[in-house]
């Protein structure tokens, strides 16, 4: 009962006929899925199954025949397929095909859609404003040497804030990262000035867990390094990183210090929670400092291999989530670390 090599139109609508009968009886009577799987195999399978042949045959059965052949076989592959699907929505419903009526009654399933957490969509905003300044992103690991942390970043010797209080120990001289500062050290290694670089991550210290602490947080780092870079570039780049991020919010410089730049400062924007007046999310000074900066230090560029005699550069380091805190007019940092999904939902996109 195989097809002739060249069939005639007669021989294929017989055998195909034939064929289709004995599938539509096969998927019709399979008592349960898995007999009806068997039968799909048999007729419809991809390597085996009977329709296969006569696939084959319509490319030897002759030419004004073929149009008609061809129908004849969309029509019984389409039998044979709704027949299948018939049969499975029977079978699957049970034994009797009883169908229970919808209980409309019943709860609905939540749908939960994935979101970006609002520290990442700052982490997000403030990397596209640098990103059009020509900043790209660079990384690096959160467990650190004394060195890459503190060492090579002018920290002096047995500096407090190597101390057990402030800085989580893996084991002796690797550290959990207490700041993204290393990610500086590290790029200037790898590549040669110029250089202009964002370093998002997270970093570790032993603090409390208060309203503006937590023990794990997220910082950016900002790095530019070439020749003739001045504390200008400095200012200007910030205040122009204010202005885009915060709208027309004044934004001011106090001196500061930090081992690894000199000079250094710290920039302050105005309280967005109070608009100045003073509130309790600024301790009532009516400012809200976001950065730490300064012209980086020649022997960080030393320790790093870059001759500080030709380059200089200035950096940057701020809390995303302290900015998170003014962008939504949250006054505790814990919101952000707890995964409660009631509050984070309201801001998540
Ligand atoms: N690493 C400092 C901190 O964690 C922040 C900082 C200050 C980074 C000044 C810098 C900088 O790059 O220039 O407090």
């Amino acid at each position: 009962m195989t097809l002739p090599d060249h069939p005639s139109l007669d021989d294929y609508r017989g055998q195909i006929s034939e064929m289709a009968a004995q599938g539509l009886a096969a998927i019709g009577d399979a008592p349960d899925l898995d007999a009806l799987e068997a039968a799909r195999v048999a007729y419809l399978g991809d390597r085996r199954g009977r329709m296969l042949e006569f696939q084959r045959a319509l490319g030897a059965i002759a030419r004004d025949a073929k149009p008609e052949a061809g129908r004849l076989f969309n029509t019984v592959k389409r039998q044979l397929e709704s027949a299948l699907d018939e049969r499975r929505a029977r079978l699957g419903r049970g034994a009797g095909g009883y169908t229970p009526p919808a209980d409309l009654t019943m709860p609905a399933r939540p749908q939960w859609t994935g979101a970006r957490h609002p520290v990442t969509l700052v982490i997000e905003e403030i990397a596209a404003i640098f990103r059009e300044l020509g900043f790209t992103i660079a990384l690096g690991p959160e467990v650190e040497t004394e060195w890459y942390n503190f060492g090579a970043l002018n920290f002096p010797a047995n500096h407090p804030a190597m101390d057990l209080h402030d800085t989580l120990y893996v084991q002796d001289d690797v550290l959990l990262r207490t700041h993204t500062s290393p990610v500086q050290v590290r790029t200037l290694q790898r590549f040669a000035p110029p250089i202009r670089i964002l370093a998002p991550g997270n970093v570790y210290r032993r603090d409390f867990f208060d309203a503006s602490h937590a023990p794990m947080f997220a910082q950016i780092e900002g790095l530019c390094v070439d020749e003739g870079v001045s504390f200008v570039d400095l200012k200007a780049t910030l205040g122009h990183f204010a202005r885009r991020f915060f709208g027309s919010t004044r934004a001011r410089f106090r001196p500061s210090y930090f081992p690894f730049t000199e000079p250094s400062a710290e920039m302050d924007v105005e309280c967005r929670l109070c608009r100045g007046a003073g509130c309790a999310a600024c301790k009532g000074t009516g400012w809200m400092e976001i950065l730490g900066s300064g012209m980086v230090h020649p022997a960080v560029l030393e320790a790093a291999g870059v001759d500080s005699e030709k380059y200089t550069g200035w950096a940057f380091g701020m809390g995303p989530a302290r900015i998170a805190m003014q962008r939504y007019g949250v006054t505790d940092i814990r919101v952000f670390y707890d995964s409660d999904v009631r509050f984070l939902e309201q801001i998540a996109e």
